[in-house]
């Protein structure tokens, strides 16, 4: 959206034509400049701003806009009105890196972001998932320090393999997440070579009002592919930019990339039951118990018009659900839903939902009003509810459709185990079931090249537990190959 006109002269920006785009207003040829030149105060207090704060996880990051239709008929688990068979809906998808800022590298080895705006005739309908099915924490009030150790150091602002490694070794429960990074899928070779996970359960409800869990995984229709660690560092340092290109390459020349997205759907009331927890954001659900429901394809095929205003300003968040939709008792996913609108009022402005690239396209009627930057309001209609001038509100009361049950005593607690829960079991599984003997290769060699030469001891030790934890010989060889590499001698 745009009053920009590039055919007339240019002007201030309230409208009056500018003098000059190139000279300041002096007194005389060499004299000093003056306080009145609107010209040039406005220039230069408007760079002032042009920065807004960076996210502060994932940061980097590009994305576009595509479409998403509806290839299959999943009525009968969702009334969600984008979700209905046929149904297309227009979409934004935007892709990071989660610990690098706003100018670092697309290739350092990370979890990546996979955010994904459905512009519903219900409302906007976000999916805020990464490239990985689990994640590192499955408690929120351990996300910060996460994050604040994969960022930098206080005294010298550097990154630190150190920091990482003390995180995860002391917080076992990272290990599934872990293993994946450390793996061949920490390093995709392209945004368009890597599937996306909703990682959390969600919710489904269909319209006779029963309900469903459900995990979103969305393939690559391009097929997986990584790096390696060479090509990665080759290309920090040649482009990096190099994710970011390449998705506004491809479709620039018409080669639409697209993601097929299919759903575990588990019955309202195995949860309590199933083998493993299923609201533990670290543990995936086996397919053998809950296969795959394909559900419809999403295809990017707009590249944005201003990277600044339509993907930095974008603001995702897991709030942002439709009927038939809805979050779970995840704690992990309890407190996102605070959390990304409350930094996106402090990053972009109070109004974020207002700008363009974040607006429904339906109308909306809320009560909330004014801060800074209102551009839609609603005139002279009562600013409360209840009123008697004819100005909707809601008033809907009892059990909501898209809830759950829960007990009554606060406590501090981690989730109470399911039959197979374990921090270790589902990375073993991964590692020593999943990864192919040349993956497992790689893996231990990347493990032990994160750990040369800055890790030091204890976390150094807790380094070699953890990987033993997760299966002994993989650890064992990680020790070896340390020593070996570096020349130490083992204690
Ligand atoms: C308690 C846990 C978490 C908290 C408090 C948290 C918080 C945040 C915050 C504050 C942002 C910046 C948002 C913005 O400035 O617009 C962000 C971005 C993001 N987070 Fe999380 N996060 C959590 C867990 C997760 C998990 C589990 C996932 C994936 C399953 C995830 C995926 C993302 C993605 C993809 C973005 C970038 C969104 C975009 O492209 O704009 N986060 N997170």
């Amino acid at each position: 959206m745009t009053q920009f006109d590039p055919t007339k002269p240019s002007t201030t920006e309230s409208g009056a034509p500018r003098e000059s785009d190139a000279h300041s207003l002096s007194v005389g040829t060499n004299g000093p400049l003056l306080l009145h030149d609107v010209a040039l105060v406005e220039k230069l207090a408007r760079f002032d701003r042009e920065r807004v704060p960076e996210r502060s996880p994932h940061a980097k990051g590009s994305g576009a806009f595509g479409e998403f239709e509806v290839l299959e008929d999943v009525s009968r688990y969702t009334k969600a009105d984008f979700l209905q068979p046929g149904k297309k809906t227009r979409m934004l998808a935007r892709f990071s890196t989660v610990a690098g800022e706003l100018g670092s590298p697309d290739s350092w080895r990370d979890v990546r972001g996979f955010a994904l705006k459905f512009y519903t005739e219900e409302g906007n309908f976000d999916m805020v998932g990464n490239n990985t099915p689990v994640f590192f924490v499955r408690d929120p009030m351990k996300f910060p320090d996460f994050i604040h150790s994969q960022k930098r150091l206080p005294d010298s602002g550097l990154r630190s393999n150190n920091m990482q490694w003390d995180f995860w070794s002391l917080s076992p429960e990272t290990a599934h997440q872990v293993a994946y990074l450390m793996g061949d899928r920490g390093l995709p070779r392209t945004w368009r070579h890597m599937n996306g996970y909703s990682s959390h359960t969600y919710m489904w409800v269909n319209a006779e009002g029963e309900k469903f869990w459900v995990q979103y995984h969305f393939h690559s229709d391009q097929g997986v592919e990584n790096m390696s660690n060479e090509e990665a560092a080759q290309l920090a340092g040649e482009d990096a930019e190099v994710h970011r290109r390449d998705l506004f390459d491809a479709i620039k020349r018409g080669d639409h990339p697209s993601w097929t997205l299919s759903v575990q759907i588990m019955p309202y009331e195995e949860a309590k039951t199933y083998r493993f927890n299923p609201f533990d954001l670290t543990k995936t659900w086996s397919k053998k118990d809950y296969p795959l429901h394909k559900v419809g394809r999403f295809t990017l095929n707009e590249n944005p018009t201003n990277h600044f205003a339509e993907i930095e300003q974008a603001a995702f968040s897991p709030s942002n659900t439709v009927p038939g939709t809805g979050v779970s008792p995840d704690k992990m996913l309890l407190a996102r839903v605070f959390s990304y609108p409350d930094t996106q009022r402090n990053r972009i402005g109070t109004n974020f939902n207002q700008l363009p690239v974040n607006a429904p396209v339906n109308k909306t009627n809320s009560y909330d009003k004014e801060g800074s930057m209102e551009f839609h309001h609603s005139g002279a209609a009562p600013v409360y509810s209840p009123n008697s001038y004819g100005r909707a509100y809601q008033d809907t009361q009892g059990p909501v459709d898209n809830g759950w049950e829960s007990d009554g005593t606060l406590v501090r607690s981690a989730y109470s185990l399911h039959a197979e829960d374990d921090d270790f079991g589902q990375a073993h599984t991964l590692v020593r079931e999943v990864y192919t003997e040349e993956q497992r290769d790689r893996l231990v060699e990347t493990v032990t090249g994160s750990l040369i030469p800055e890790v030091e001891e204890p976390v150094l030790s807790n380094v070699f537990q953890y990987w033993k934890n997760i299966d002994a010989e993989v650890g064992q060889r990680i020790q070896d190959l340390y020593f070996e590499k570096t020349g130490k001698t083992q204690s």
